[in-house]
């Protein structure tokens, strides 16, 4: 029996599919190391738990920041790690693994990536684009001829595809994305009311009433922040409203605004016919930023559809994947040498049993 899993190693989060079982991991992708002894104390939840309040002596690292690999050995051991979950959960023989990783990562890490993913399953290891898989688990229908458009904005880039018959045909990745939404609020904040914030403090304030645009007055809202006073240097409290963090995010949303009017303005008249009757599909954490779908939709002329819980677009997507894969009906997906090696093998044994 073969066990069909996907793990979408985003900058920001892990996530983990099992073939009908749906997502058993969704976890900040971080771990908090020991830096005496070098080992990893603490990982995804509780890691994060940890930031800001460690002790001197213990770290919290991304180990993807930035959409790139920050810190190749503690990426491997994280994705480990993360995979000893579910073999803890469940015993399986060859398993057949999706892995999902940032569009900025070099082929070189992909390539050891899966190879570590291979060790430590004995299975078939495969990887796809983030984009790519995002569509498809948001809805998108990826292996028609007609364009669908994606725009992810995840912790550490926005990727952004057109994909045609299985193919990604036109894309742009930019380092500007929740990461940066979150250093913009403390940005802000600083200049604006002499306010020190931690990330954390910022980034639960985005995630509680960010919005691409101002608000009028009946739908103002708050959120209360804590921080350190610049001039006293003493504890503060305040409360920052939507209009606030609109003001904050509009450069760096007008960023991925103009690299999206970019990527639009390199695609051919049939597959801008497609996009514009199709809309452009809004996957990723920064998805759920209140009316960045319209604010996208008024800028680019294009509609902009915040898909439904965007942030698992990519954990869906490596499930429909899978059985893609499995079904043949698509072969572009290339597994390691070792997984090609035993996949002919199959095949071979399945021609001589007849
Ligand atoms: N409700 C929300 N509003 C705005 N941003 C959010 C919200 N929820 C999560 N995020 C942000 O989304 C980002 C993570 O998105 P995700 O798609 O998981 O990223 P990645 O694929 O890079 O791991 C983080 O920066 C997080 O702060
Ligand atoms: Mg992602």
């Amino acid at each position: 029996m073969s066990r069909e899993i996907g793990i979408d190693l985003g900058t920001a989060n892990v996530l983990i599919h099992l073939k009908g079982r749906g997502i058993v991991v969704n976890e900040p992708a971080v771990v908090a190391v020991d830096l005496d002894t070098n080992e990893i104390v603490a990982h995804g939840q509780e890691a994060y738990e940890m930031i800001g309040r460690t002790p001197p002596s213990i770290q919290v690292i991304h180990p993807l920041e930035g959409g790139v690999i920050a810190d190749y050995d503690l990426a491997e051991a994280m994705l480990i790690l993360f995979m000893r979950r579910i073999e803890n959960q469940h015993w399986f023989s060859k398993p057949i693994i999706l892995i999902c990783a940032p569009s900025q990562i070099n082929d070189i890490e992909k390539q050891s990536l899966m190879e570590t993913a291979e060790r430590a399953s004995r299975g078939i290891v495969y990887i796809e684009e983030e984009t790519k898989v995002g569509a498809l688990g948001a809805g998108g229908n990826i292996l028609s001829p007609q364009a669908t458009m994606v725009m992810d904005i995840g912790g550490g880039t926005s990727d952004i595809s057109v994909i045609s018959s299985g193919e990604i045909i036109a894309s742009q990745s930019v380092r500007i994305a929740g990461d940066d939404f979150n250093q913009a609020i403390i940005d802000y904040v600083k200049e604006t009311y002499q306010l020190e914030l931690g990330t954390k403090t910022a980034e639960q304030a985005k995630i509680a009433i960010a919005s691409a645009q101002r608000v009028p007055q009946q739908d103002i809202r708050h959120h209360d922040v804590n921080g350190i006073d610049m001039v006293s240097r003493l504890p503060r409290s305040m409360k920052l409203s939507n209009n606030d963090l609109a003001f904050a995010l509009a450069e760096p949303i007008d960023e991925i605004a103009k690299a999206t009017e970019h990527l639009l303005q390199s695609i051919q008249p049939e597959f801008m016919a497609d996009i514009i009757e199709q809309g452009i599909l809004l996957t990723g954490g920064g998805a759920l930023i209140d009316g960045l779908d319209d604010y996208l939709t008024h800028r680019l002329e294009v509609s902009v559809i915040q898909v439904d819980q965007p942030m698992r677009s990519v954990a869906v997507g490596t499930g429909l994947m899978l059985e893609l894969i499995q079904s043949g009906e698509f072969e572009r997906t290339q597994p390691t040498f070792w997984g090609r090696v035993k996949r002919q093998l199959k095949q071979f044994k399945r021609r001589l049993m007849g």
